[in-house]
């Protein structure tokens, strides 16, 4: 008998996403993303990587599916590409594309691991950049054309729909911070994007209900619980700043209907019009959904500082971080829950990513020991238990990732795999530790040892 024990319907997962595994860039018919430019542009991403090869998961899923079912995943989260189903954004289908997401979800069925698709994982086709990207309203009606034609293609084969991953990476770490493609870095730009990101949301949450389709859709949000550094009313201030910021520009147009007025008043001192927001958006971005995703990685510690222009700066407690430089915090998981719980939804929610990247090796005898990533998964599984336990209608967890991958700026530096990737040796695939670990877990639907 376990000692945590999950709820019966509890659903164990594993996640992904299409560029960073996929590879066959240029196969089959795909069009080119916004990806593809942005890594072929040297200086962009750690060692000048791409997702061209990858994991080759393009080639090899029916390997992965294996992998998977030796785990044990009852569910299976990966995202769809835009430009292999529509090479140029909108227009022409292109059919192989529609073809390898159907043969793979066909395969996950057969292997009795529920698929969960997310539609728009950040690879925008390039054809559409290359029109404003984001910033251009259109963009959010191709979004709702494209996912329309999923529905209609897929909709009787996968339950579990995900319209978007992260709008704040899309539209801040993207259009910001220029980290992530198409790099640029300008706020009024990024505060379009997540508009426009979050309408296409809203729209393709409505055509999900006249399709008519029996299946359960929801959004992707990337959360951090924010502390103050301290109790003094500034370190207060200063947190709230940061919660609008991170977490409350997503989570209150699609639950409530309208942005915070907080950064609302900030953004409207500072530009006469800071975004465009035509009458009605907030009700479609509103519209219900059935479950929201959640992807958890770490907290943020704030500190008042009066130079910055949202007022906060972020501080590192002395703490334990993982290979990302992020704090491991599985209390701030059980704290976002409840809040989530108390302000926002009373769910389903699903933890749709959670993991941690460490700087595995292959040892002599050919495995893979990765003792970090067990005990920050063991620690978030309890955390999450917590919240359970608190009452909070948590109905599954996924683990971010399936299989190390194209980490993005990092490149094929930073490792967050269950499985580990051999890229030197033809990819090889090796079930570390972690993947172990969640087998366990699934089979006892809990931990054994607390
Ligand atoms: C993203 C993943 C990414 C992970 C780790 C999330 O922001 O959805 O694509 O690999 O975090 O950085």
């Amino acid at each position: 008998m376990a000692e945590i024990v999950f709820p019966e319907n509890f659903e164990w997962g594993a996640a992904t996403a299409s560029y960073q595994i996929e590879g066959a860039y240029n196969e089959d018919g795909k069009g080119e993303s916004i990806w593809d430019r942005f890594t072929h542009q040297k200086g962009n991403i750690a060692n000048n990587d791409t997702g061209d090869l990858a994991c080759d998961h393009y080639h090899r899923y029916q390997e992965d599916i294996k992998l998977m079912q030796k785990i044990g995943l009852d569910t299976y989260r990966f995202s769809i590409s835009w430009p292999r189903i529509l090479p140029a954004g909108n227009g022409k289908i292109n059919q192989k594309g529609i073809d390898f997401y159907k043969n793979l979800v066909e395969e996950l069925l057969e292997a009795g691991i529920k698929p969960a698709a997310t539609l728009y994982h950040w690879d925008l086709p390039q054809k559409l950049q290359d029109n404003g990207g984001w910033e251009n309203r259109d963009t959010a009606k191709y979004f709702d054309q494209y996912a329309q034609i999923m529905y209609r293609e897929l909709g009787d084969l996968i339950p579990r729909w995900i319209t978007h991953n992260e709008p704040m990476v899309v539209s801040m770490v993207a259009n910001l911070w220029g980290e992530h493609a198409p790099g640029n870095q300008e706020l009024q730009k990024a505060l379009q994007v997540a508009h426009n990101v979050l309408l296409s949301h809203g729209l393709a949450a409505q055509s999900f209900r006249e399709s008519g389709i029996d299946g359960e859709l929801g959004i992707t949000l990337n959360l951090n619980h924010v502390y103050p550094n301290s109790d003094s009313k500034k370190d207060q201030i200063a947190a709230d700043y940061c919660d609008a910021f991170n977490n409350r520009w997503f989570l209150d147009p699609v639950f409530k209907g309208k942005y915070p007025e907080k950064l609302m008043d900030l953004y409207q001192n500072k530009f006469d019009q800071p975004f465009e927001v035509k009458a009605g958006d907030l009700d479609i971005i509103s519209r219900e959904i059935d479950f929201l995703g959640i992807n958890y990685y770490s907290r943020a510690v704030v500190k008042y500082d009066e130079d910055e222009f949202y007022n906060f700066k972020t501080i590192k407690p002395e703490a334990e971080y993982t290979e990302m430089n992020w704090e491991v915090y599985p209390k701030g998981l059980t704290d976002l829950l409840k809040r989530l719980d108390r302000e926002y939804t009373k769910g389903p929610i699903f933890i749709t990513e959670n993991g941690a990247a460490y700087d595995d090796q292959i040892a002599e005898d050919g495995s893979v020991h990765d003792p970090k990533r067990v005990n920050y998964l063991k620690e978030h599984f309890k955390a999450a238990h917590q919240a359970l336990e608190a009452g909070v209608n948590l109905a599954g967890y996924y683990v971010w990732s399936l299989m190390d991958n194209f980490e993005w700026a990092y490149g094929y530096n930073k490792r967050f795999g269950i499985i580990y990737i051999d890229y030197d040796n033809h990819q090889k695939r090796i079930l570390k530790d972690s993947a172990r670990l969640l087998k366990d877990v699934i089979e006892n639907n809990g931990l054994k040892n607390k």
